[in-house]
């Protein structure tokens, strides 16, 4: 154990976050978190989990759900598959697992959307075995610690963390440990402005000491972004709102969706958008109303969305044909709230309730 330890340890007794799923460190609960807080902010996953515990108290609770309730509840956290596994994961643990989450490390790793980090998360924070966890925020806090010079993306950087972080783990005390170091990571040693002279290892810190905090870790390669445009169709048809499914194995895949299609450069939205909706979902479909652009990211995707109140054109075909959706289905407003969307649909959305009050089809 290194000399950091004790002081890390002191001071994440006395400083640590309060978090919900501390409290009694229920292995749903801690299971729940890991994979909320995979690619979220701590604030925004604290909200989702005290909302999702409200609704499935354990593991039955989410494996006798829908799919599409899971994925409703999950709206807006975005890498739709984990909550996707997540589902599949209550399933198996209510068929071989007594409706308990394991706290065994490789038992764990033989679930769906539990990789070796969800697994090491689990099994000592709630298990309280003790496997060392290497999440962002340990990464970059060893890289700084040890004064890393090895990009943070690199395997073999990853791999030397992983060796630090379980050669300093205190035997018996890997729940406090890798709570710790996240908590280290995530308020004092941050990506921008670290608060050294507030951190109670910075006696040890080599970068500290070499005056290389603001180059570690170094950069890995990011992706450049791709720019998309996109047009969409909100056909209106006897008060209800035409909904496509997105297949399973998509982005965002069992969400609901308008009809549309992306664009080529040199596109205008409004001409393209009849054949592109014609292609999706075998309507014929006549502009109504235009709703002002909306943008969304996803991983390295830039999206300008042009979305249109539409109605079926006259004498044209009236029955849908989806070739690439799951299902499809007209709704009514009223039932909107049930349905899973991504964050361009839904962010049409808002639009769509305010044009359909003067809509008069
Ligand atoms: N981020 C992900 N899991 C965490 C945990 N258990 N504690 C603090 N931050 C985290």
């Amino acid at each position: 154990m290194g000399a950091f330890v004790q002081p890390l340890l002191t001071w994440f007794r006395l400083q640590g976050r309060q978090l919900p799923w501390r409290q009694s460190y229920d292995p749903y609960h801690v299971w729940i978190s890991e994979i909320m807080l995979q690619q979220t902010q701590m604030e925004r996953g604290v909200a989702y989990f005290l909302r999702w515990v409200r609704r499935f108290a354990d593991v039955q609770a989410v494996a006798a759900a829908s799919e599409q309730e899971i994925l409703k509840y999950w709206e807006g956290l975005g890498y739709y598959a984990r909550a996707r596994n997540l589902h599949r994961a209550a399933r198996e643990m209510a068929a071989h697992f007594g409706g308990r989450v394991p706290c065994d490390y490789q038992t764990l790793l033989s679930l769906p959307g539990i990789g070796p980090y969800t697994a090491a998360a689990i099994a000592s924070v709630a298990g309280q075995q003790d496997v060392a966890v290497v999440d962002a925020n340990v990464l970059r806090l060893f890289a700084r610690l040890f004064d890393i010079a090895r990009p943070v993306s690199e395997r073999q950087c990853r791999a030397e963390v992983e060796t630090l972080a379980a050669g300093h783990l205190p035997v018996g005390q890997a729940r406090a440990y890798n709570q710790a170091l996240m908590d280290l990571g995530g308020l004092i040693c941050t990506p921008k402005r670290p608060r050294c002279t507030d951190c109670p290892i910075a006696a040890w810190c080599l970068a500290r000491q070499r005056g290389t905090v603001s180059v570690r870790p170094l950069p890995g390669k990011r992706r450049a972004p791709v720019y998309l445009t996109r047009v969409a169709a909100l056909i209106v048809a006897d008060g209800r709102l035409f909904l496509q499914q997105r297949p399973a194995a998509a982005v965002w895949g069992g969400l609901w969706e308008f009809p549309g299609g992306e664009l080529v450069e040199g596109d205008s939205p409004s001409t393209a958008l009849p054949g592109k909706v014609l292609a999706a979902c075998g309507l014929s479909v006549e502009i109504r109303q235009t709703i002002p652009p909306v943008s969304h990211q996803y991983t390295h995707h830039r999206v300008t969305l042009h979305g249109f109140i539409c109605r079926i054109r006259a004498g044209g075909p009236r029955q849908p044909n989806c070739p690439d959706a799951a299902a499809w289905q007209w709704v009514a407003l009223a039932d909107l709230h049930r349905f899973p969307f991504p964050a361009g649909p839904r962010k049409l959305l808002a639009a769509v309730r305010q044009g359909l009050a003067a809509e008069s089809c």
